[in-house]
């Protein structure tokens, strides 16, 4: 088969196309990708000659770019996927998570072709007590999950309407190797690293659920390969922590693996103004995934955190490009000036 992986430059993408190229031999992977700030072709440096992959860029809002290519399933991570950035502008996120879907759903619609739709726990909003299923009403909260949202209505509305073969999957935090320096982990590591001030939102007591990428490509994987058309699943890590307390395991583990002051590293946390409409906390219900397909997280909290500071400390020069812009550069280098907008 082969598979055009929207989004594969991206933290989670990039991360699965590696393991789909790993897994699935008999599969050819095309990695379709705009390159936006969060596109970054370095992270795929060590598979980029593969026989069975290919690099294209492009927008996924571009249907007669994509109506030119040849691909028989979509695997559909893209999106623009910060909370803080679509509080700032939420346009593109409409942009890319809605039109860019319902452009996917229409190629896919002219094809027959199976498409899985990448989404998130926050279209559910925030609970207080218990966990979200599969059925519990969608209540976005920020600009970033009503487009998530939307999009996953769209989907729905595509199967309803015209029998398309589609799947849903709704991921908590993910956290692992590649994820941009903008998000809560990357963005803690790399900052304790510089001696910069490390922000903590309102009280700092907003919970999260966090699943390491490894455990999410596999279930990606299953349910892709296994699901029924028109299923929607929750993909857990049946693991809650408050922010507050990931930050303290990151600063108290990085002091110990380099030797750095633990105290001066505790200083650098620095109350800011909450995030606007914050959600206190995400917790989903991933049982039915277990059930009906036989996936549970396999990694460890305390492990596969410490594996993502070993990572951040050894891939230093990755985050660092990333920083300092010059991780834009490589695709030019690679590829030259060609653009498919
Ligand atoms: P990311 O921001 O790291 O990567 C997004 C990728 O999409 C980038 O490579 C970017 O260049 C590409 N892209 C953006 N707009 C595009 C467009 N118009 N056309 C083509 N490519 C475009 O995101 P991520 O963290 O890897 O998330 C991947 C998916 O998983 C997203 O759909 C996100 O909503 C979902 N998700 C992420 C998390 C998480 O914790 N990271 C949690 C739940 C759901
Ligand atoms: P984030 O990684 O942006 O993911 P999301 O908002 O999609 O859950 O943020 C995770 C949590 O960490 C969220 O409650 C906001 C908080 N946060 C901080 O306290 N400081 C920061 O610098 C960042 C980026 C996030």
């Amino acid at each position: 088969m082969k598979i055009l992986v929207t989004g594969g430059a991206g933290f989670i993408g990039s991360n699965f196309v590696r393991y789909l190229i790993g897994s699935h031999p008999e599969h050819t992977v095309i990695n379709f990708d705009k390159l936006t700030y969060a596109g970054n072709l370095e992270n795929l440096r060590d598979i980029e000659d593969l026989p069975n992959y290919t690099f294209v860029r492009g927008d996924i809002c571009n249907r007669p770019f994509l109506d030119s290519l040849e691909f028989d399933a979509i695997i559909h991570f893209a999106a623009e996927s910060h909370v803080d950035r679509s509080i700032l502008d939420s346009f593109p996120f409409l942009q890319t998570n809605v039109i860019g879907t319902q452009s996917l759903l229409e190629v896919a619609r002219k094809r027959n072709c199976r498409m899985l739709h990448v989404s998130t726990d926050e279209v559910y909003g925030s609970i207080a007590q218990g966990l979200f299923t599969e059925a519990s009403p969608i209540e976005p909260n920020s600009p970033y999950a009503a487009s998530k949202a939307s999009s996953d209505l769209l989907v729905r509305a595509y199967h309803e309407t015209f029998g398309l073969d589609v799947m849903i999957t709704r991921c908590s935090n993910n956290y692992g190797p590649y994820q941009f320096p903008e998000k809560l982990i990357p963005l803690v590591i790399s900052h304790a690293v510089e001696g910069k001030q490390i922000p903590i939102y309102g009280d700092g007591k907003y919970v999260r659920d966090w699943l390491h990428v490894a455990d999410h490509c596999r279930a990606i994987d299953i349910v892709f390969h296994k699901a029924r058309a028109g299923s929607v699943y929750n993909i857990g890590g049946m693991n809650e922590q408050m922010n507050i307390e990931i930050i303290g395991s990151l600063l108290t583990k990085l002091a110990e693996k380099t030797g750095l002051d633990r105290n001066s590293l505790f200083n650098l946390l620095t109350p800011v103004r909450d995030r606007l409409g914050h959600d206190r906390r995400y917790a989903i219900d991933p049982s039915k995934i277990e059930r009906d397909l036989g996936w549970k997280p396999e990694t460890g909290f305390e492990q596969g955190l410490s594996e993502t500071i070993d990572w951040y400390l050894a891939n230093r020069q990755w985050w660092e490009r990333i920083i300092s812009g010059d991780y834009l550069d490589y695709y030019k280098t690679q590829y030259g000036e060609r653009f498919n907008e």
